[in-house]
């Protein structure tokens, strides 16, 4: 599948057939997915891939109040036979822009660099975020499906002790991912790409540059 057809087909799919995503796949995503972007290729991001039963299960079962009487959203979600977390360590980020090559790009981050919470872009939630996308886009370049969804906060240490995670970790958030359940709701309606990009000035919506030529 070529690049733009992947994209264009991406949709959040919150149901799966529950069959087990092959080893060699899973294989393959995992590996586009770790081949992301990341601000000065700082080491404090992580995927952590559950994809036997019982630990997609206990994922569920730390990061959902209610999964012994789980609402459609819930219920749908937990067909997935795989989930991906991203994880990202902000000081991993602050010890990399510590580093000498990194003195130029240390000035742009503002009086305390040394202190995460004061930069201006928290890169380590960006570079998790484009991980997520990717693993994403990959699943659906093989044939399956998924949805990028947030881990609620108060769920987080729960979820870092049920898989080892260390405390500094951020859990960004989760990638389901298997085959779509037949009889998916339709997709969302897309809005006007001039909507979403601007021209030049901001709020001078893009048209398409070929109409100009027309
Ligand atoms: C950062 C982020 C967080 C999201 N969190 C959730 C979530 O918690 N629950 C959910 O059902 N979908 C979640 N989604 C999926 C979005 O709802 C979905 O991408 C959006 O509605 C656009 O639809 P589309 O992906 O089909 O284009 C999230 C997406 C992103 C990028």
């Amino acid at each position: 599948m070529e690049l733009h057809e992947a994209v264009r087909r991406r949709r959040a799919v919150r149901r799966f057939d529950p069959s087990p995503v092959a080893p060699r796949v899973l294989d393959r995503l995992v590996d586009l997915a770790a081949r992301h972007p990341s601000a000065g290729g700082s080491a404090g991001r992580a995927l952590l891939v559950l994809h036997r039963p019982d630990d997609v299960g206990r994922f569920w079962s730390a990061a959902s109040d209610d999964v012994a009487s789980p609402d459609r959203w819930l219920a749908g979600m937990m067909t997935a036979p795989v989930v991906v977390l991203c994880l990202a360590d902000p000081g991993a980020y602050a010890e990399r822009y510590a580093r000498p090559d990194k003195v130029r790009a240390r000035a742009d981050l503002g009086s305390s660099p040394e202190d995460p919470a004061t930069w201006p872009v928290p890169w380590w939630d960006v570079d998790t975020g484009m991980a997520g996308l990717l693993l994403w886009l990959a699943a659906v370049d093989a044939g399956l499906a998924g949805c990028l969804v947030g881990v609620p906060g108060h769920r987080w240490d729960t979820v870092r002790e049920a898989f080892g995670v260390p405390a500094e970790h951020r859990v960004v958030a989760a990638v389901a991912l298997g085959r779509a359940a037949p009889d998916q709701p339709p997709a969302r309606r897309r809005r006007p790409v001039g909507d979403v990009v601007h021209d030049g000035t901001f709020g001078r919506p893009w048209t398409a540059l070929g109409a100009e030529d027309a």
